[in-house]
């Protein structure tokens, strides 16, 4: 519950600073895409920022070493599998109107999907693949998509091995230093955690300045391209 009221309160601020869209990995029946896709459509007045949802919906893909590197969970294939159409159908008994452009849902193996996929910029990144090469594929394929000031966030950073070890080697490859903000969940000291995105480390701003605001009614999520 904490980790879905801070995804909450996190895409509020991202919503109320940065221009751009909401994209999650990782979508099992749909619970925080549903919420983030209601506060979409409840809040952005300009109608047009998008929530793209990735997910196999065939559930989790294999393990591989660095997910059994440590004590913490390790998924195993094909956990939470739920099919597209339940998924849909969840959406729209929520309230969510799925025919208005509002969501994209995008069926498939995260490696296969993300390095085409077509969102362009992004306010709030939520990451919620469990596995070591979900994270990683998610990180590598969307984080310069990322606006400046925009969030990250990683579900199951204290509770799998294999996300913590995708998030730790991704930061220090490409030298993120800000800090990683916890979320508690009871049973974790650590469950979730989120970094902000720092102005200069985004590539179409020539490194540096600009980027803040919500960026008005203009295109792409609020982005001036
Ligand atoms: C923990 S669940 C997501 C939970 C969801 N965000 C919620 O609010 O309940 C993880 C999901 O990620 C998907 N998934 C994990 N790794 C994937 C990958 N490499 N490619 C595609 N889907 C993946 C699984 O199918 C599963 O639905």
């Amino acid at each position: 519950m904490s980790r879905l009221r801070g995804t909450y309160y996190l895409l509020k601020h991202a919503l109320l600073t940065v221009p751009g869209d909401v994209a999650e990995t990782g979508l099992f029946q749909g619970g925080s895409g549903i919420l983030m896709a209601l506060m979409l459509h409840s809040w952005d007045f300009c109608g047009h920022r998008r929530y793209w949802g990735f997910d196999s919906f065939r559930g989790l893909p294999r393990a591989v070493a660095a997910d059994m590197a440590g004590s913490a969970t390790v998924g195993a294939a094909g956990q939470m599998a739920v099919a597209r159409d339940v998924v849909e159908a969840n959406f729209k008994a929520a309230g969510v109107n799925m025919s208005s452009g509002l969501v994209t849902l995008i069926p498939g193996w995260f490696n296969e999907t993300l390095p085409g996929a077509a969102v362009r910029h992004i306010a709030f990144l939520r990451l919620d693949g469990d596995m070591f090469t979900s994270t990683r594929d998610a990180l590598v394929n969307l984080y310069d998509k990322v606006v400046p000031g925009g969030l990250v966030y990683v579900d199951d950073y204290g509770s799998f091995n294999g996300c913590k070890m995708a998030v730790d080697i991704f930061r220090k490859q490409r030298g993120i230093t800000q800090p990683l903000h916890w979320i508690r969940e009871l049973a974790y000291p650590v469950e979730a955690v989120w970094w902000r995105k720092p102005l200069r480390e985004h590539p179409l701003r020539g490194g540096g300045g600009g980027g803040g605001g919500s960026g008005g009614c203009s295109s792409s999520g609020g982005m001036d391209d």
